[in-house]
């Protein structure tokens, strides 16, 4: 691949790292790179947070923790599996260096009277905040740091505004989990490109 697509293929998804922290410019720098990246009429939807208080984060990951074991035992899940799958989480949100929320806003997007056309605005609301996400993650490859992109906040979006503050305008995508890497996970297997583009 080409010098600077490298970063490409040295992305990879980490979810052990070591405790050093992650310096402030660094942070900043990753997201220097998340506010490059395209978004829909250039409204530039994606929204960050970065969760520095010990006391806050405490807090969001026992709640969205609380909630997932709710719908693990509706969902007949065991204690022992629930178990585990609740301290694997809390531990990887509990350690991780540097935990970024990323949600969107649609203050900026374009407003319509029928439902279709709001569901396409905010599927592009929600497509802008994955890029610059993606962004972010690459910019962190190029630092040196691991990163993990975790999903559960989409599964309790009302949890996550109220344990962080955030307005009823901020919807909730992704926890970041990011620091320097305890490990070097190989890359997971890819689907050859021709099972999964045509050309015509
Ligand atoms: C939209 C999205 C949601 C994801 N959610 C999770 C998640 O909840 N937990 C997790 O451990 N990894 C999550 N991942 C990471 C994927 O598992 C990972 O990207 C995939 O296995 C490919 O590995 P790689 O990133 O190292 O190339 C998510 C990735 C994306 C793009």
């Amino acid at each position: 691949m080409p010098g600077d697509l490298s970063v490409l293929a040295a992305r990879r998804t980490v979810r052990f790292y070591r405790p050093d922290p992650v310096p402030e410019d660094v942070v900043r720098a990753l997201l220097e790179a998340a506010r490059l990246a395209p978004s829909a009429h250039n409204a530039q939807a994606a929204r960050f947070v970065i969760i520095q208080s010990p006391e806050l984060r405490r807090r969001l990951t026992s709640r969205m923790s609380r909630r997932w074991r709710r719908d693990l035992e509706r969902a007949g899940t065991s204690e022992a599996a629930i178990r585990v799958q609740l301290r694997f989480s809390e531990r990887r949100f509990g350690q991780a260096p540097l935990l970024i929320l990323v949600g969107y806003t649609l203050e900026d997007m374009d407003e319509y009277p029928d439902r279709a056309r709001r569901t396409a605005e905010a599927t592009m609301a929600s497509q802008s905040a994955a890029a610059a996400t993606q962004n972010l993650l690459l910019a962190a490859a190029a630092h040196g740091l691991g990163g993990c992109w975790a999903c559960a906040p989409l599964f309790c979006p009302g949890i996550v505004r109220r344990a962080l503050g955030l307005p009823a305008s901020f919807v909730p995508q992704a926890l970041l989990t990011i620091g320097y890497p305890a490990h070097t996970p190989p890359m997971p297997p890819r689907k050859p490109i021709d099972a999964i583009a045509v050309f015509r």
